[in-house]
């Protein structure tokens, strides 16, 4: 079994990865929380997959188990499901002894994070996630969350599982695009510290869209590896953390623009790499071959992004709605070279709007 361990003093936790963990969860769990009330948040394509294997693994080791399942998508993450979410909580008579499960995607996470952050001002959690995404990125860290009609992830805050179990099994379930969208979040490490582990991604691509498990968990392990060595040293996002949102800001802005409806997260994400390293390209920052390099790695993957005719500037306006604007100032996450980024405020709305009308992106079609 690989592991990572998150160094957070008191708030520190594991990360375990091995093909076939959900049969462990209840053994795992029981030797950091003692066996009582527990319940599995999941959605309902989930629940019809893994539920059973997970329940009955919580069963077996003295958990008094309660399964809450939602329809599947985004609009779930909102504060009408979170109450429908507490109302479960408090008929399971749920306390700060007990502990909620997230299993699935980065939805159930996100929300279920939030769910526990604040009934009875905090209770145990732990994340079970089922998407690459949520794999390799939103399982870990404590960013938790609920959309708000003014924007995504409006209401939320940091609160870090007790643990979180990663099974490389459910995968072989994951629809396609739901594993391409992943892989964006997986280069996206590549790109911003670890040029090492980029080449293993251009040299390890087949065997990954052939979901070959021991690279699989090599992926996820470093790209585990990588945010976690982030998060230790800035939990809250107050510096280095916010180089996690490379490609992220313009991402945003078109994830917005279409009402979420166009873009799955990962594809939006690729889109704003792209148009990011452009706007590094026009500021003289980085060249050429660090925009070819991604743009081969993400044509690879079999992104398909049917071009859209967003406005520029209606772009450009939306950057400044995002969370990461500070002081009426552009913040966005830019490469210098394949591995390393950096965060500038230097870039104006000219560059960016230059850069948004050059020629479209080669991953567009
Ligand atoms: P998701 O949770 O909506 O899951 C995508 C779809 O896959 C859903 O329909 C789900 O039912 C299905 N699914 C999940 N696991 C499956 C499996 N093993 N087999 C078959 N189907 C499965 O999407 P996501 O991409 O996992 O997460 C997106 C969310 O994550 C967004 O809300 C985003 O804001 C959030 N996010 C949070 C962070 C963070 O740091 N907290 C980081 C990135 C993204
Ligand atoms: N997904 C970005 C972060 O966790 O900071």
């Amino acid at each position: 079994m690989k592991s990572i361990h998150v160094n957070l003093d008191k708030y520190s936790y594991q990360v375990f990865i091995e093909k076939g963990i959900l049969k462990q969860v209840g053994k795992l769990t029981s030797q950091i929380i003692n066996p009582g009330k527990a319940v599995i948040v999941t959605d309902k394509t989930v629940e019809a997959l893994y539920a059973k294997i997970v329940l009955h693994s919580l069963s077996e080791t003295n958990f008094d188990v309660k399964l809450v399942s939602i329809d599947p998508g985004e609009e779930q993450k909102s504060i009408s499901t979170a109450e429908i979410l507490y109302e479960t909580l408090f008929n399971h008579k749920v306390d700060r002894k007990s502990v909620i499960f997230a299993l699935g995607g980065g939805v159930i996470g996100d929300l279920t994070g939030f769910v526990a952050a604040t009934f009875m001002r905090g209770i145990p959690f732990i994340q079970i996630p089922t998407t690459l995404l949520s794999q390799v990125d939103s399982s870990v860290g404590g960013k938790v969350a609920v959309n708000h009609l003014r924007g995504k992830n409006m209401i939320g805050c940091f609160y870090q599982p007790k643990a979180v179990f990663i099974d490389t099994d459910t995968l072989h379930t994951l629809p396609k695009e739901e594993m391409v969208a992943g892989m964006v979040e997986v280069i996206k490490y590549g790109m911003i510290r670890d040029a090492a582990f980029f080449e293993y991604l251009e040299k390890h691509l087949p065997e990954i869209l052939e979901l070959d498990d021991t690279t699989l968990e090599e992926i996820i392990y470093n790209s585990c590896w990588n945010k976690a060595q982030i998060v230790e040293i800035d939990e809250k996002e107050e510096g280095i953390r916010a180089i996690l949102n490379y490609g992220h800001t313009i991402g945003h802005a078109l994830e917005a623009l279409t009402s979420y409806k166009k873009y799955r997260h990962g594809e939006a994400v690729a889109i704003g790499m792209i148009y990011a390293t452009k706007i590094a390209i026009a500021m003289n920052l980085t060249d050429d071959t660090v925009l070819k390099r991604q743009e081969t790695l993400l044509n690879r993957l079999g992104l398909s992004l049917s071009y859209n005719t967003l406005n520029p500037h209606d772009i450009v306006r939306t950057l400044y709605q995002d969370k990461k604007t500070i002081g009426g100032k552009l913040r966005l996450v830019l490469p210098t070279k394949i591995g390393n980024v950096i965060v500038s405020d230097k870039s104006d709305d000219k560059i960016v709007l230059n850069s948004l009308t050059s020629d479209t992106v080669s991953i567009l079609n």
